[in-house]
């Protein structure tokens, strides 16, 4: 049995799982769903999906990793030897590979706005912004739109920043689950909560601003319906990067005597805080601007850095500062997320081949880099190459947010609610009955990944498939 690392205390278990969940799904995507969903309506949803819903597949990849202290596929085959089951896990070694390609692409132009964010968003150049905005230059969102367009379409920028962003992720994963995983999220996710708390006070204290933080707190039941609902589910789904067996390697690499559901709670709790306090920072400001709270996914790389361009005409300075601490965070949190990606392909491929970490880093690099490069590239010169009427980047993204995501989440709870034993689960999520809370609660958790849980998904899966 060769020597297996793992996290070193509670706290590290928590950053790293915070750390894979807190991303640009929290920062990007959860703002414009409640803008555009109905507000608190939505994040009332939205919680009870997250503990109703997430949380039991959460559960469940966590008893999976922890039993085993294995990668998916060799999880899969521990659990049911000479079965098919380890042929899903293989499968959930892909997924996330897949979602790495082509969240290293918008991970990459997190750091050009990064870099952007010193200068000014305006025009092509950070310099020729910069001057813009030091002339006096009125800026309107149509040109900063424009600049965003111009660069996601070049092909060498995008590819360049897409290349420094998976080498970061590599560098990371190559010190180590403790020296690398665990060392990084212990430091930057606490200051991740610190950066967004001040973008917070900014962003409220912005004349307009109350009409914001009154569309976060006011709900609107009127927009609920079942779409909504299946919108909220799918989030939280993905927000606590559920269903691709990064939990699942993850939590392989917890010890024996930890409390999974604690650790799965506190996870749930951080990354809903991190979504709520995102939607705080992103929403007030979007309202003093006089913009539109449904602008969609061009909330972050358009309408924010419109917002500190305009802002920056009266106040350069402290604009320009909260940019910069903006795009730190959104690159930050973006980066934490795709290492634990990164980790799930490595681990399968050390304990499954044989590969050393070091190499089988490299494997993972080059190929997320190339599927990367073609997604990145289907912006600009590929942007005719269609896969079932989508872009490559589009393709990737439908493929594992609508359907692998949510077919990984399934196969896990089938599998731990039908195929292993009751006795088992309880085993695990009890630390063999020595938790009283957890074997009270049992019962309870249990329904929640056998019954509730699998329906739940199918529902979400059928109208995905239906909303195509
Ligand atoms: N949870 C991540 C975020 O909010 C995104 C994500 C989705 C993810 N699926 C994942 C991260 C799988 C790691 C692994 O940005």
């Amino acid at each position: 049995m060769k020597e297996r690392e793992s996290f070193g205390s509670r706290f590290a278990v928590i950053m790293a799982f915070a750390g894979s969940a807190i991303g640009l799904g929290n920062i990007w995507r959860f703002p414009y769903l409640v803008g555009q969903n109905g507000g608190a309506a939505f994040i009332i949803i939205y919680i009870l999906a997250s503990f109703l819903l997430s949380l039991p597949i959460f559960l469940s990849e966590s008893v999976i990793g922890r039993r085993t202290h294995s990668n998916t596929f060799g999880a899969m085959e521990e659990l049911a030897p000479g079965t098919k089951w380890k042929w899903m896990g293989l499968l959930t070694v892909i997924s996330p590979l897949v979602i790495l390609s082509f969240y290293s692409v918008v991970g990459g132009w997190s750091i050009e706005y990064f870099i952007k964010s010193f200068g000014g968003f305006g025009s092509t150049s950070a310099a020729g912004a910069a001057s813009s905005i030091a002339t006096g230059g009125e800026a309107s969102i149509s040109q900063v739109s424009a600049a965003f367009g111009w660069f996601i379409s070049s092909t060498w920028g995008p590819l360049f920043c897409h290349t420094a962003f998976l080498l970061l992720c590599a560098l990371i994963i190559l010190a180590g689950v403790k020296s690398g995983i665990e060392r990084f999220s212990n430091i930057t996710m606490p200051i991740l909560f610190v950066l967004i708390l001040l973008i917070i006070i900014y962003s409220v204290s912005l004349p307009g601003a109350a009409e914001g933080v009154r569309y976060m707190v006011k709900p609107d039941f009127s927009k609920i319906t079942p779409s909504v609902i299946a919108a909220a589910m799918g989030q939280s789904f993905f927000s606590l990067s559920l269903g691709v067996g990064t939990i699942l390697t993850y939590s392989s690499y917890v010890s024996k005597n930890e409390d999974m559901v604690l650790s799965a709670s506190g996870t749930a709790v951080m990354d809903l805080m991190f979504a709520l306090l995102a939607g705080f920072a992103v929403m007030p400001a979007v309202f003093a601007a006089g913009l539109a709270p449904e602008s969609g996914p061009s909330l972050i790389f358009q309408t924010l850095p419109f917002i500190f361009t305009k802002m920056g005409e009266t106040m350069p300075l402290l604009s320009t500062v909260v940019a910069v601490l903006f795009f730190l965070t959104v690159l930050v949190a973006a980066l934490t997320s795709a290492i634990s990606m990164f980790e799930v392909g490595v681990t399968y491929l050390v304990e499954e081949k044989g590969l050393t970490r070091s190499w089988a880093t490299v494997a993972v690099f080059v190929g997320t880099w190339i599927l990367g490069t073609l997604c990145s590239l289907s912006f600009g010169p590929l942007h005719d190459v269609h896969l079932f009427g989508n872009t490559i980047f589009d393709f990737c993204d439908k493929l594992t947010s609508n359907f692998l995501m949510t077919f990984g989440g399934l196969l896990f709870t089938v599998f731990v609610g039908w195929k292993m034993r009751r006795a088992d689960v309880r085993d695990e999520l009890t630390n063999g009955r020595s938790i009283r809370f957890n074997d009270r609660c049992f019962g309870i958790l249990y329904f929640l990944i056998k019954y509730l849980a699998p329906i739940a998904i199918l529902v979400i899966f059928v109208t995905n498939l239906l909303a195509k």
